[in-house]
């Protein structure tokens, strides 16, 4: 079936005016893809993990563009024309953050922090401060606001979940879609999108094990799903 379109991790496929089929790679890419690799079965656990997380999120008011599961690697999604943005919320200090501002891994934050992104490849996703995204009409005011707003619940929503389940959610990555002038929480919601720290060891449970060769790749995403579906 013809392609809409491929990312680096997922493959989307249209349906009816309305719907997408989103289908979940094993491929995995780093730093603006300078580093590529294979991690098998993460299409799988990418797929099951965002599917459950996309439910519970809806279950608590948060309205998203997922439908339904197709099959272990394939989601049925509503079209959204996406908003050029990657939206961070932190709630401690890692990855480009902590080496931004020269502060350790895992200092915690007086309060969780939402940072943008531009999503551009050929300029390697570069931060933008809201009043730029107003002043390049990428989003409005309005859109804005509720981004944020619908980023802080989803980080409470899911820090909780996570911490039920023995890790620690550290930050993580969204975007969202407009459809029919509402705002969605659209794009994936998993180990490749989100830092989380097992409680007890404090072992990187993500993509960062690829991101720093740390091994265990595949066992960690295999143990994230299997404490996501644990309930
Ligand atoms: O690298 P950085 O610290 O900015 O990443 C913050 C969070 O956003 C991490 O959970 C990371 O996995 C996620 N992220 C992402 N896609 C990107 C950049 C960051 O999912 N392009």
């Amino acid at each position: 079936m013809e392609k809409l379109y491929e990312g680096k991790a997922k493959i989307l496929y249209p349906e009816g005016p309305d719907t997408l089929r989103v289908y979940f790679k094993d491929e995995a890419t780093a730093f603006n893809a300078q580093k590529r690799g294979l991690i098998p079965g993460k299409g799988v656990v990418n797929n099951k993990v965002s599917a459950t997380l996309f439910r519970y999120l809806e279950a608590h008011g948060v309205r998203t563009h997922f439908l339904e599961e197709l099959s272990d690697r394939e989601m049925r999604v509503l079209r959204v024309e996406i908003l050029p943005l990657e939206v961070i919320l932190r709630f401690k200090a890692a990855g480009s953050f902590a080496k931004r501002y020269g502060v350790k891994e895992g200092t915690p934050l007086r309060a969780p922090l939402v940072e943008y992104s531009l999503k551009s490849d050929p300029l390697g996703d570069p931060l933008i401060c809201p009043e730029a995204i107003l002043a390049l009409g990428l989003a409005t005011e309005e859109e804005l606001s509720q981004v944020k707003a619908t980023t802080l619940k989803v980080g409470e929503l899911l820090r909780d979940f996570f911490a039920q389940r023995g890790l620690d959610l550290i930050d993580f990555k969204l975007e969202f879609g407009k459809r029919k002038g509402e705002i969605l929480l659209a794009d994936e919601i998993s180990p490749d999108t989100m830092r989380l720290w097992d409680q007890k060891t404090g072992e990187s449970m993500d993509k960062d094990r690829f991101r720093k060769d740390l091994g265990g790749v595949e066992e960690a995403y295999q143990e994230v799903l299997r404490r996501v579906l644990r309930g």
